[in-house]
């Protein structure tokens, strides 16, 4: 395998299938894909095409059939149970459509979580930089019922960071806000692979939140179909429309 040994994360010729027999699914179809440090990458795709498949293999979070996954030097597959828990608690940090936070903790509480679980310390300065980045400076003592849904995902982009993983992983992160908090999780997750570095992959299917990536990848039936760099919301657009056509013709 020539390629980007220095990638934050790596799918190589990735297969994965659910269930057995006449009900078997691929879901992943021979991905192969990498993901260099410190950029924003989009996963775009049509419903059932194995976009949260990929993210999860990616991630330890579920097994692959065949092939190799990668976050940065370490090989996902290779792991047995201890490695993957401390891969996932320090390496990996996840953003989910639906907030995912402890409801009987504050939100100070719920971004240190991931440390506190791994008995590390909190990096003061990395924290109050990633709290004024998110703008949560005067919500921190607030309960996520005390939050707004924008704040609440700002307090999971946060947490995501905070152990300053290899890659944050974000399943549809705008999903389930308007326009305009989910602008700011989308800027908020722009910056984070600008000025900090952060690898970020994130789950789409909004091609303005896809426009705010440096690239984005199309999947079709569990296969790699496209792929665009900087593009417009409208180049995403027409991109989209035109793998739909691309799906009748197959169809027809
Ligand atoms: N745990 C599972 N058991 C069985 N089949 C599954 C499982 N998870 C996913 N699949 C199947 O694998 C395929 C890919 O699913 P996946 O969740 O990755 O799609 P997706 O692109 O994330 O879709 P969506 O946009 O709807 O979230 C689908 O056909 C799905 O039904
Ligand atoms: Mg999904």
């Amino acid at each position: 395998m020539t390629g980007n040994v220095g990638a934050a994360a790596r799918a190589v010729d990735v297969w994965k299938s659910y269930g057995t027999g006449e009900a078997a699914v691929t879901a992943l179809a021979g991905v192969s894909v990498e993901f260099d440090r410190g950029r924003f990458t989009a996963i775009m795709g049509p419903s059932g095409s194995g976009k949260s498949t990929l993210m999860h293999c990616l991630a330890g979070l579920d097994t692959i059939d065949s092939g190799d996954v990668w976050i940065g030097g370490t090989k996902v597959n290779g792991l047995r149970d201890k490695g993957l828990t401390e891969l996932r608690r320090s390496q990996v940090g996840f953003i989910f459509q639906q907030f995912n936070l402890l409801p009987t903790l504050t939100a100070e509480e719920n971004i240190t979580l991931p440390l506190a679980i791994g008995g590390q310390k909190v990096d003061r300065a990395w924290f109050d930089t990633v709290i004024d980045t998110v703008g949560l400076r005067d919500r921190l003592t607030h309960r996520p019922t005390q939050l707004s849904g924008g704040q609440q995902q700002r307090v999971a982009c946060a947490r995501a960071l905070v152990a300053r993983p290899e890659v944050v992983f974000a399943d549809e992160p705008t999903g389930n806000l308007d326009s305009r908090s989910g602008a700011e999780v989308l800027g908020f997750l722009q910056r984070s692979a600008r000025d900090f570095d952060q690898t970020v992959v994130m789950v789409t299917h909004d091609p303005n939140a896809a426009s705010y990536a440096d690239r984005v990848i199309f999947l079709a039936d569990g296969r790699i179909v496209r792929e665009l760099h900087h593009p417009t919301a409208a180049d995403v657009l027409d991109t989209m429309k035109s793998l739909d056509g691309d799906d009748r013709l197959v169809v027809a």
